[in-house]
């Protein structure tokens, strides 16, 4: 690894450039006119597609992309032993805990996917949606009532909300949503830079969930983990090992996603005030404004392992290759979205990638929209109108895996 800028993106890109992840959109136009599948050997080494055809094409050939290893830059790993203590506790670093079906191929897939689906429907979606409004009315209301008319978007709104809901639609304490937080990012997003620190976060997930899955053996009630523990396969009770790690990826992919989509089209909103009069005057055209604010600054890179020889777009890819299933970039294509680069709230087309396409396509899509529907009208109630802090743009960005705003500083009228 080296941490020089890239001089070529093409042979040399870094996901994890700062100056990259702030503003990654010139980069890929060039490189859809260039290349259009750039290459690069850091962090490990990976190929990045860049149009929208070719994202579309890989996610639908399973057959030679698996999703055994979609971290886009994997902490070292350290494979440890696991093993159930007298009290029947997980113990060691969880080898052979994967996070399905977000990591399985066919055929497990098709039914750790099929499992998962009945409680992310919109109709199941929708039961949380009063106590979402209720809680981003409460964050608000500590905002305002600062008195002080400057908030952190990110830290003190976006960020609040996913936990929280899926923390209540998990059935697990909702006071928990800070440990979560933490260690979703230090999982996630600080990964890459603190291996131990990641290996460590992802052994607190996994051994909180284990005690609550075990508990729900014991006491079923009506929430998503009695749900998952209820499940068979085959008319056989699903293995723990694959409950435990479909709980740790609804932890994992449900909070830093969705905090970074809300992030971001608050940041859009902060800067574009004709974007937020419309949504405050036009009601109706808010679940599109929610689909386009997600085509624009989609938050989500997953990686997939090549299997076998294979060309798509002039690139020869070989196996243990990675590949980067840059859906941002794939929504930014003008072959398929006219001006790419401007927010139009009501576009009439939009096709896009964000929540990925083919057999991985996102199992929380409702979810999501629901979230970021709900943050936004709320925020525009109370708060309609607003700007960024400071003479210039203090926000700061993560990426890599999941590109968002971390700390988003506005100023709002009293
Ligand atoms: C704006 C927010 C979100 C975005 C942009 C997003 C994006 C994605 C993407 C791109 C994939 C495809 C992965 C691939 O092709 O490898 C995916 C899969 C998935 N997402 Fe989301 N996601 C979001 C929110 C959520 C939420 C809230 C949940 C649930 C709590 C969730 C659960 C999942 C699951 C379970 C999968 C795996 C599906 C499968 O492998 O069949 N996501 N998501």
């Amino acid at each position: 690894m080296t941490t020089e800028a890239p001089k070529d993106y093409a042979t040399d890109y870094d996901v994890l450039d700062p100056n990259y992840i702030k503003n990654p959109f010139p980069v890929w136009d060039q490189l859809r006119d260039k290349c259009p599948i750039a290459h690069t050997g850091r962090w490990g080494g990976s190929w990045m597609p860049t149009t929208y055809a070719d994202l579309f094409a890989i996610a639908q050939d399973w057959k030679h992309f698996s999703s055994m290893d979609v971290l886009v830059v994997p902490p070292q790993l350290q494979a440890g032993s696991a093993y159930l203590n007298e009290e029947g506790e997980f113990q060691g670093d969880f080898p052979g805990v994967a996070a399905p079906p977000i990591t399985s191929d066919p055929p497990e897939h098709t039914w750790a996917r099929k499992m998962l689906l009945p409680p992310f429907t919109a109709k199941s979606v929708a039961r949380f949606e009063e106590l979402t409004r209720e809680h981003c009315r409460h964050l608000l209301d500590a905002i305002i009532a600062k008195g002080t008319g400057e908030a952190d978007a990110a830290v003190d709104y976006a960020q609040q909300i996913p936990p929280f809901v899926i923390a209540t639609m998990l059935g697990v304490p909702t006071n928990m949503t800070a440990d979560f937080t933490q260690w979703v990012r230090k999982f996630l997003e600080l990964g890459p830079f603190n291996p131990e620190g990641a290996v460590e976060a992802r052994t607190n997930i996994l051994t909180f969930v284990w005690g609550q899955i075990q508990d729900r053996r014991q006491n079923p009630k009506d929430d998503l983990l009695s749900y998952l523990v209820q499940q068979k396969v085959d008319g056989q009770p699903v293995p723990d090992t694959h409950i435990l790690g479909t709980s740790f990826l609804l932890i994992v992919a449900g909070i830093d996603t969705t905090w970074s989509s809300i992030g971001s089209a608050l940041w859009h909103l902060a800067q574009h005030p004709e974007d937020r009069k419309r949504i405050i005057n036009e009601p109706e055209i808010i679940n599109s404004a929610v689909e386009e604010l997600i085509r624009a600054y989609s938050p989500v890179t997953m990686a997939r392992l090549v299997l076998d020889n294979v060309e798509v777009d002039g690139a020869k890819m070989c196996p243990g290759e990675k590949v980067l299933m840059n859906f941002p970039a794939g929504n930014r294509d003008p072959a398929v979205f006219e001006h790419p680069d401007e927010v139009i709230l009501d576009r009439a087309k939009n096709p896009h990638i964000a929540f990925g396409v083919g057999i991985h396509r996102c199992a929380g899509s409702n979810l999501a929209r629901m979230e970021m529907k709900v943050a936004i009208q709320e925020w525009l109630a109370r708060i309609p109108d607003y700007s960024l802090a400071g003479a210039s743009d203090e926000t700061t960005w993560a990426g890599g895996q999941v590109r968002g705003p971390r700390t988003l500083p506005v100023v709002f009228p009293q």
